[in-house]
């Protein structure tokens, strides 16, 4: 049996057991009661009764241990030409006096507080101060627009708002502060003051009365102690798509959430405390919470802040720069990341010049790896190139092969079997599990294990509907795909209406949304087409409202700043195709997947229950005139 196997299996035998061993790698101001707590079923609680605080784990208690001169955090940064090392110490002083600054202005336990930022050292900064008072962050990316900002805003109703005056991307600043005003005046809870941090790219003017310069917020503050919380208490809300333009708010504990970034950095991620993780993302995402913030810190690793693309920052030798400059032993991204090297530098030409003798494992997730990309990366790289899958929701992988448990032989195409913890199955429609090899819904077995979310946002209910109902008893990840023969896990798609756009979640319901508000718009639909460099680009189809008769290509334009304007730019949404109908059943369900097959030039079966065949081939005219569409045909069915 292999170590991964025996792991596996301890856990299967004694799941409360294998928790509360990982939980002795924990610093408990209170060992817990219960290591898990159903008296609310299906909602739980892990740790219950346990009293810790996240930031001393993350920071002071390293300090204690003799790391205080470890570096803790590089901030790298290609865009304004920085690279700044922040040691345990130091990060910790730094946050401990942002802590008081907040503490000053009136931030407790249980207030939320939203962090509107660029991927600079302060972010980082603003949300372990949060963790270090029991207040609650959450974090929203940089390239959403206003109107997203105040769907949060008016969900997690902070006290207080930190941003910047601006981020930068590759050669362009975007002001943040036009986004945040505008934000504020749309959201109907207007948060009390924000703290804005003046970047010399593009400094803003400051609403007085309402904003602060963050120096001037700092100045003369006490540094902060840290306020013991119960394990249970959240630690952040994180926003991520849903299946409408409401995003959901993903709630992560303090106590599970620690217990299980620890436990995954030794044994997935195989990183040994000292060693340098890069997780390539943004604090803005669940892998930049888990993986660029608390997962290294709380293991006493050196994690990086890089605020650069893979290409263009400056070459697409960038991240080979990083790993070599910070001798990283691992690092994780999305796989559009590496397509976007590979376009680039398609013979690695600029991998050569950098000593990456120290580098062990690539890991990717965030949307299906494609063998290509795998094959190249791992054709240069020479080192395991591991697949692993997970969610928001769940904060850490679902399925990987666990490099700290010994590797088994990559199948590509799969990103590994379930992780410790994780009972994954796959359901046909009935809630019946299936053979191997035939594809379901890829559902949970509850309880899931610690680091997954507890509940949405102040929306138990919201929860249940969403991902406990339709198949009592599991999770469902709202992925379909596959078990082989041999346990390794194949993710297939979604089976909602979210799309993957370089590894950023998105809802087309939500693009959707934003279409169909536009003056001319009778009706749409939204679609998911593949997309060589970001997997999945989104495609707007509108039937125009009658009489209409502007030019078609006004009103495409139209609706592309329309969506940039209220999704933001992260949505690429760029194409937009005036039809003169929408193919629906008889019943009036619009055909949307026969449209992305049509799209991507894949055969497709005509639906027996198609109320108006002619309009497939009107749609995939359309569709060729830009470049889409190219081998579509319909088969027999
Ligand atoms: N703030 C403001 N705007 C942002 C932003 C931010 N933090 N991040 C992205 N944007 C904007 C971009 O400038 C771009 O705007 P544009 O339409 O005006 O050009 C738009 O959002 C889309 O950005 P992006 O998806 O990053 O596309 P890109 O073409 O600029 O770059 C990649 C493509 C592949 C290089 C890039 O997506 C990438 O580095 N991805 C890999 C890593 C990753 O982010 N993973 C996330 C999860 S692990
Ligand atoms: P997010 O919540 O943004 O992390 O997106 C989660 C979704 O991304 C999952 O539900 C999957 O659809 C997709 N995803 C993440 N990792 C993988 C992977 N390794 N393979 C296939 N799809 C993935």
């Amino acid at each position: 049996m292999s170590r991964y196997e025996e792991t596996y299996a301890t856990w299967r035998r004694d799941p409360e057991g294998f928790w509360a061993a990982a939980a002795e790698a924990v610093h408990w101001y209170r060992r817990w009661d219960t290591v898990l707590d159903r008296t609310r079923d299906p909602l739980v609680a892990w740790f219950k009764g346990g009293v810790l605080n996240t930031c001393y784990n993350v920071l002071d208690r390293h300090i204690d241990a003799g790391r205080g001169e470890q570096t803790a955090l590089i901030y790298d940064s290609p865009v304004t030409g920085t690279i700044q090392a922040f040691s345990y110490r130091e990060l910790c002083d730094r946050v401990s006096v942002f802590a008081g600054a907040l503490k000053r202005a009136g931030i407790a336990k249980g207030d939320r507080v939203i962090i509107y930022m660029p991927m600079v050292p302060e972010a980082t900064v603003a949300m372990l101060a949060c963790a270090r008072l029991g207040a609650i962050h959450s974090v929203v990316f940089g390239g959403f627009a206003a109107n997203e900002l105040a769907t949060r805003i008016d969900d997690a109703r902070p006290k207080l708002v930190l941003s910047a005056s601006c981020g930068i991307e590759v050669n362009r600043v975007i002001p943040y502060k036009p986004l945040l005003d505008g934000a504020i005046a749309q959201a109907k809870s207007k948060p009390g003051r924000c703290v804005i941090l003046q970047r010399p790219q593009e400094p803003a003017m400051l609403v007085p009365g309402r904003d602060t310069d963050w120096h001037e917020f700092t100045a003369g503050a006490a540094p902060a102690e840290c306020v013991p919380v119960a394990a249970t208490d959240p630690l952040y809300i994180l926003y991520t798509s849903g299946t409408t333009g409401v995003p959901k708010g993903v709630v992560r504990d303090n106590g599970g959430h620690l217990v299980a970034l620890l436990w995954s950095m030794a044994n997935i991620y195989g990183v040994s405390p000292g060693e340098t993780f890069w997780a390539a993302s943004d604090v803005g995402w669940v892998v930049g919470h888990s993986y660029i913030v608390y997962g290294p810190l709380a293991y006493g690793a050196t994690g990086i802040l890089y605020e650069g693309k893979p290409v263009g920052t400056p070459d697409p030798g960038a991240y080979w720069r990083v790993i070599a400059q910070h001798k990283v032993v691992a690092l994780f991204t999305a796989p559009t990341a590496f397509r976007a090297i590979k376009r680039d530098d398609p013979d690695a030409k600029y991998l050569k010049p950098y000593d990456l003798s120290h580098f062990r494992a690539l890991f990717l997730a965030g949307e299906r790896s494609d063998p290509d990309t795998l094959l190249w990366a791992e054709g240069h790289l020479k080192r395991p190139v591991i697949d692993h899958w997970w969610q928001t929701e769940t904060g850490w992988p679902i399925t990987a092969d666990c490099a700290g448990l010994g590797l088994f032989p990559v199948k590509h195409g799969s990103p590994g079997k379930p992780v410790p913890g994780y009972d994954v199955r796959v359901l046909d429609d009935k809630g019946r599990e299936v053979p191997a090899g035939q594809t379901g819904a890829l559902v949970l077995r509850l309880p899931l294990p610690p680091g997954c979310l507890p509940t949405l946002w102040n929306n138990d209910a919201g929860f249940q509907q969403s991902y406990l109902s339709q198949f009592p008893g599991y999770y469902l990840t709202a992925d379909a795909g596959f078990r082989d023969a041999e346990g390794y896990v194949h993710v297939m798609s979604r089976t909602d209406d979210i799309i993957n756009v370089a590894g950023h979640r998105l809802s087309t319901g939500a693009m959707e949304e934003v279409l169909a508000s536009h003056r001319d718009v009778a009706e749409c639909a939204v679609i998911g087409v593949a997309d060589a460099l970001k997997g999945q680009v989104p495609l707007g189809l509108v039937v125009l409202k009658a009489g209409v008769n502007r030019p078609a290509a006004e009103i495409e334009h139209e609706l592309v700043q329309l969506v940039r304007q209220r999704i933001g730019p992260v949505a690429s949404y760029r194409i937009s195709r005036i039809v003169p109908r929408l193919p629906k059943t008889r019943s009036g369900k619009v055909l949307r997947s026969t449209m992305r097959r049509i799209a991507d030039g894949e055969a497709y079966h005509m639906p027996a229950t198609i109320d108006d065949p002619a309009i497939l081939d009107e749609i995939t005219a359309s569709l060729r005139a830009v470049g889409l569409a190219n081998t579509a045909g319909s088969e027999p069915s």
